[in-house]
């Protein structure tokens, strides 16, 4: 952990009555010592039944995103997405992270459960930072509006493997739904993500073993992107990968085919080299 203001402070969620700066936090974003917060706070983080509460793959983004800190501010991103933004832990800690760069940077997030969208506002409030928050499927609307516009996109996406039938939900199924090989939602976002990306962009995504980072990798090789992984946890209950993306005009030409799904991750020598630069 990077940091004593992270995420992995576990704390009990609370629903916040937020209105401005007179609850929670000032919007100075400090605490009443003074002291600038890094991420967001979770018992600051509003909470719904039916809106994901920030678990282990939560933190693990935003402890990505934390030891990239330094080259996210060299990078002074104009305009960052969070696409799935649950209750705001991470859009708001990306915020809190960056807040240095100052209105140069602004904030969207997305969510297919407006409850969600809902949370992530109130969360976004109580720590006095600001995003558009958007109840919507993906980047639906938002295609024309932000086409290569994005500097950043974050992603904790729906990624449990479950039967077709659990994805489109809009209540809290939606937090894990990914039906086959929790790749059905993640497989829709990717080529989203390239149509918003700059060409300067980076995409940190979480993906689990189950969903064949690799693959994931490769796919996104062919669309014109190199990758490593910033972070690999592994919890009692799955491995937990944050990949990174970002444009290299050499990234298809290294990849090699994509696996049948079959093969060991690691065992694709051709494709490691994309992972270490
Ligand atoms: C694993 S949760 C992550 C929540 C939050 N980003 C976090 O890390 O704590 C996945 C989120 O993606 C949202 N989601 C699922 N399918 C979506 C879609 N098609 N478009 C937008 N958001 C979606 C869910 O509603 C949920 O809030």
């Amino acid at each position: 952990m990077a940091d004593g203001d992270s995420a992995t402070a576990s704390g009990k969620l609370t629903e916040l009555p937020v209105s401005g700066g007179e609850k929670g936090l000032p919007r100075s974003g400090k605490f009443s010592s003074g002291r600038t917060l890094n991420t967001a706070q979770i018992p600051l983080v509003a909470s719904h039944p039916e809106v994901y509460e920030p678990c282990d793959d939560s933190f693990a983004l935003v402890d990505a995103l934390l030891s990239d800190k330094a080259q996210l501010l060299t990078l002074q991103p104009r305009l960052c997405m969070e696409i799935g933004c649950g209750s705001g832990y991470v859009i708001t800690s990306l915020a809190i992270m960056l807040r240095q760069l100052g209105s140069g940077t602004q904030y969207i997030a997305t969510d297919i459960n407006q409850y969600a969208a809902e949370t992530t506002q109130a969360t976004l409030e109580a720590h006095g930072v600001h995003a558009d928050v958007i109840a919507t499927d993906i980047v639906s609307g938002l295609e024309k509006r932000l086409a290569g516009m994005v500097d950043v996109v974050v992603v904790n996406p729906p990624y449990v493997p479950t039967p077709e039938e659990e994805i489109g939900s809009k209540g809290i199924a939606s937090s894990w739904a990914g039906g086959l090989n929790g790749r059905q939602v993640i497989d829709r976002i990717l080529p989203a993500v390239r149509e918003m990306l700059s060409e300067r962009g980076w995409l940190y995504m979480i993906a689990l073993e189950d969903n064949d980072p690799s693959d994931i990798c490769h796919l996104m090789s062919e669309m014109g992107y190199a990758s490593r992984v910033v972070l690999k946890r592994c919890t009692e209950e799955e491995s937990l990968y944050v990949l990174k993306f970002w444009r290299d005009a050499h990234a298809g030409a290294n990849a090699s085919p994509r696996s049948s799904g079959h093969d060991s991750w690691f065992s694709q020598l051709p494709f490691r080299s994309l992972w270490h630069k």
